[in-house]
């Protein structure tokens, strides 16, 4: 199918829903059925075109001379069958003229333009094509995404539809984001497949490598730029890093630390999993906020991903310390999300072991983690 650039309803359409179940209209034609529709005032003839109207899109019937077309270009949209047909239902339903000719001028207007927000694509007056797009503060993810170069080899990655999410929700296509702990590559992967670019640090040089060798594989059809880079992201300087590549700030960071040694992903001093402390490992965390925060351009978010650990029979809130330390730094807390955590396989062999120490100890066994998000005044 042919795309062009120079359409946006119909690429941010595309990169949210599968273009089969979506209809692709002539745009100056479909309005101008819908401004004749819209001067009927009677109720009756007005119904009853909007009735022809649905069944031929239902069937993509073409008797509308010039409706339908197969290829996507400036003079076409694309809109989601399913929705549309919502759309003309809605209308057929109205008990009114009046309400029935609102809803042909909503349906219109959410044709000829498009209302976004300054943090990301999505067009407002089309939102209910959106439905993959999570607005809850609790997410159940049964599955993790494995497709293309994600392969969930690494051990303390996230899953990618959490970075999926975040880059519909606070980019725009182009825009940057910057992940401090890149670790095997997963925010980069959904860059290259959202067309944002992405600037991914990593303290391990052997972890980096293997991710730079999977973001290859995945395909890069926006043609952005996705860069592992080597380091301590604590101490690093991405203002320089950013000038090398030509962009003068991210509008977005992902940030998913090591939930303090939960995971020991090196032997390096500088590595967050070998802080001695829990006051150590929120000192650490504090100098990366620190670090990366004059880079987020204003206004833009901050995305936390972090767990809580159990240690000496206490629950130790880190997503909350954690939280707290960016709030010091004059973030605004926008949500906090829970999700479930993603079993490992280890603990899923050892269910029934925490169930038992779960009842002696008199703790709950951990099922969820946090996404806490911030925006930078
Ligand atoms: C929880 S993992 C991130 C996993 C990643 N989201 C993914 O999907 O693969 C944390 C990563 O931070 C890295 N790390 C720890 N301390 C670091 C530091 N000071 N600078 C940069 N990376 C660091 C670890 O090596 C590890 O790969």
């Amino acid at each position: 199918m042919k795309r062009d650039s120079a359409s946006p309803l119909s690429e941010d359409i595309e990169a949210i829903s599968p273009s089969p179940s979506s209809v692709i209209l002539n745009k100056e034609k479909f309005v101008e059925i819908l401004s004749e529709i819209e001067i009927h005032n009677d109720i009756v003839q007005l119904k009853k075109d909007i009735f022809d109207l649905r069944n031929a899109i239902d069937c993509i019937n073409n008797h509308e001379d010039g409706l339908f077309t197969t290829d996507e270009n400036s003079e076409t949209v694309s809109l989601r069958k399913d929705v549309l047909i919502a759309e003309l239902n809605q209308i057929l339903e109205s008990q009114t003229c009046e309400r029935a000719k609102y809803y042909v001028r909503r349906l219109s207007q959410g044709v000829r333009s498009i209302r976004t927000s300054r943090v990301n694509d999505i067009n407002l007056l089309r939102w209910k094509e959106y439905d993959e797009i999570l607005t809850d503060s609790l997410w159940i993810i049964p599955t993790r995404d494995t497709s293309g170069a994600h392969l969930g080899w690494y051990w303390g990655n996230f899953i990618p539809q959490i970075p999926h999410q975040m880059l519909l929700r606070y980019t725009k296509k182009d825009d940057w984001v910057l992940d401090p702990f890149v670790g095997s590559g997963t925010t980069l992967i959904e860059c290259r497949r959202l067309g944002r670019n992405g600037i991914g640090i990593e303290l391990n040089e052997e972890v980096a490598q293997r991710a730079r060798e999977l973001i290859e594989k995945e395909n890069n059809p926006h043609s952005v730029k996705t860069e592992v880079i080597v380091g301590d992201s604590r101490v690093m300087d991405l203002q320089g890093i950013l000038d090398q590549f030509g962009a003068k700030q991210v509008q977005l960071l992902i940030i998913h630390p090591p939930y303090h040694d939960i995971i020991k992903f090196s032997a390096s001093g500088e590595d967050l999993s070998n802080a001695q402390t829990t006051e150590e490992f929120l000192a650490m965390f504090g100098q990366l906020i620190d670090n990366v925060t004059p880079v987020l351009e204003r206004g833009r978010f901050l995305v936390l991903v972090i767990g809580d650990k159990y240690s000496k029979g206490e629950w130790i809130p880190l997503g909350f310390y954690c939280m707290s330390e960016v709030l010091k730094r004059g973030y605004l807390l926008k949500s906090i999300i829970v999700k479930n955590f993603d079993e490992t396989r280890a603990k899923r062999k050892q269910k029934e072991l925490w169930r038992y120490r779960a009842l002696a100890g008199g703790f709950y066994v951990f099922k969820h983690e946090y996404i806490f998000l911030f925006q930078n005044l």
